[in-house]
């Protein structure tokens, strides 16, 4: 057994080569190109395809520009550059760089794991369906009744306030195990045969397919309707504080920032690599694909619009009504009708993927590093149990009300609580200024006072988004779900991680060594 000995003051280490820590070897990335790949492989998801077009219309539309760009500028892009560089200094999954920063830390490394537990097991889901749905287009199988189609006959919902019941659906099941037995292949082939190769496949193939969906899109009848709808500015949404909210809560789940994703990440890049400019990049390019995606489905929006007579406003739509609803709709009326199925479904399935694959990553990761396990079995030991547990629990017929209740309280006393609480921490203990000299060591550009007072605006505005939200929660419920559901999948869940995340940051690591970082 080696000695079990660490640093708390991460100021008194001294000089060693950080590729390696405490003479284990650590994976990395080839170089910058495969990185920024797989990073913004990770930021572009679900969040970006199904989640912004629709948050940006309910938010006041092109007005919605400002609290975005806000967001991005003043949250989004400044978090990005500090989980880089917790990640970077020191080379580790959430839970041994938050350690590494500070003992006392580690639990907001371990929550930041659970919370991508949690959204693993459902992100699985909606990447199965979307990859289903891809070949349906073909046959346009879900014929003329695609809602209908959707929570009949291919999920066989059942309706929670006469109970749950928990029967498998085979049409779910089978393209959910395959999602699952596709990503932990990937995974298994480690950091830059497995994340980085897939991503250099999977991204560049993901812009040209969606850039042929978003011109087709735009000559479809009705397209500059949609456009009107989309981009008119309402102006008076934005003294509404919940906007700003979902400004945001956008940019945080859809960067990929603060739970732990980019930390990983960036814990395999060379030593002596540019964190900003690559932050730079890969958060222009996240949201450049989402004004993209925007334009995409509003044009589509407005051609089913105007090919029903109808208002955009009447057949607009968000997440899973947008995808399954809407767009089957679409497919059944457009010209090509079946191609755009395939570019719009396929293309929903290789950014989900990506993404998917980053969320359990940091997982695979935190366990390597606590109990020194290697890559391949740290896959299975991380994987299978999830993949159980997602198809028990999402594959059936309760699948998609409990998906919509865990994807709400995870982002909000998941995501927004975790990065809350590990600000003020990192913010009190005057971490800023270490994090900060270890950025501009390498990088081309450089940060300083606006960056530390951009993180500590965040810090209270996260406060404001977790108390209005919680407040909204708790006197409303959600979504006219019956309040013990909401308690358990919602409330519930989002405690137990707060629990178990303590608990894992108790337990021994195995082999723990001296860890230095150069200064
Ligand atoms: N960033 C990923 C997404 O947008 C998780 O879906």
């Amino acid at each position: 057994m080696g000695l079990h000995y660490f640093f708390n003051d991460t100021r008194i280490f001294s000089v060693t080569n950080q590729t390696m820590s405490a003479g284990e070897s650590r994976e990395t990335f080839s170089g910058r190109s495969a990185f920024i790949l797989a990073a913004i492989g990770s930021a572009v998801g679900l969040g970006n395809i199904w989640r912004f077009p629709y948050t940006t219309y309910e938010n006041g539309g092109g007005a919605f520009i400002i609290p975005y760009l806000v967001a991005l500028l003043t949250a989004g892009i400044p978090l990005l550059f500090l989980d880089f560089a917790i990640g970077h200094r020191y080379r580790g999954a959430a839970p041994l760089s938050f350690r590494r920063l500070n003992k006392g830390y580690e639990t907001f490394g371990w929550w930041q794991v659970l919370v991508n537990v949690i959204i693993g097991v459902y992100y699985a889901v909606v990447l199965g369906w979307a990859a289903v749905y891809t070949y349906f287009s073909i046959s346009k199988q879900w014929g003329d009744k695609p809602v209908d189609f959707f929570i009949g006959e291919f999920l066989k919902m059942g309706d929670i306030s006469n109970g749950v019941s928990f029967e498998f659906v085979g049409m779910v099941v089978y393209p959910l195990i395959a999602v699952w037995i596709i990503a932990l292949a990937v995974l298994a082939l480690g950091v830059q045969k497995g994340i980085a190769k897939s991503s250099s496949v999977l991204m560049p193939l993901l812009v040209v397919m969606f850039l042929v969906l978003v011109v087709s899109s735009l000559f479809l009848p009705g397209a500059a309707k949609g456009l009107d709808a989309l981009f008119t500015p309402d102006w008076s949404k934005l003294s509404d504080p919940s906007v700003w909210i979902a400004a945001y809560g956008q940019i945080f789940f859809s960067l990929s920032i603060c739970f732990g994703i980019m930390i990983t990440y960036s814990s395999y890049l060379k030593k002596n690599s540019d964190l900003t400019g690559t932050g730079l990049v890969v958060g222009f390019a996240n949201s450049s694909f989402e004004v993209l995606a925007g334009i995409g489905v509003f044009a589509a929006l407005g051609f089913m619009a105007a090919s029903a007579g109808q208002e955009v406003s009447e057949v607009a739509k968000g997440g899973i009504g947008l995808a399954f609803f809407a767009f089957p709709t679409i497919i059944n009326n457009a010209p090509f009708g079946s191609v755009l199925g395939v570019l719009f479904f396929g293309s929903l399935t290789f950014a989900a993927l990506t993404s998917f694959i980053s969320v359990i990553e940091v997982i695979i990761a935190a366990v390597q590093d606590k109990l020194k396990m290697g890559r391949v079995k740290s896959t299975f030991v991380v994987g299978l149990p999830m993949m159980f547990v997602s198809v028990t629990l999402f594959g059936t017929t309760t699948g998609l009300p409990m998906l919509d209740v865990m994807d709400k309280f995870v982002n909000y006393f998941g995501i927004v609580a975790v990065a809350f609480v590990s600000l003020i921490a990192i913010v009190a203990n005057e971490n800023l200024g270490l994090l900060g000299n270890h950025i501009n060591k390498t990088s081309s550009f450089k940060v300083g006072f606006l960056w530390r007072l951009s993180i500590v605006a965040t810090t209270g505005i996260l406060a404001f988004m977790l108390l209005s939200e919680g407040a909204k929660l708790f006197t409303n419920g959600y979504e006219g779900y019956p309040s013990w559901f909401v308690n358990t999948f919602g409330w519930g869940m989002a405690a137990t991680l707060v629990v178990v995340a303590f608990l894992l940051s108790r337990l021994k690591w195995k082999n723990e060594t001296k860890f230095e970082v150069e200064e």
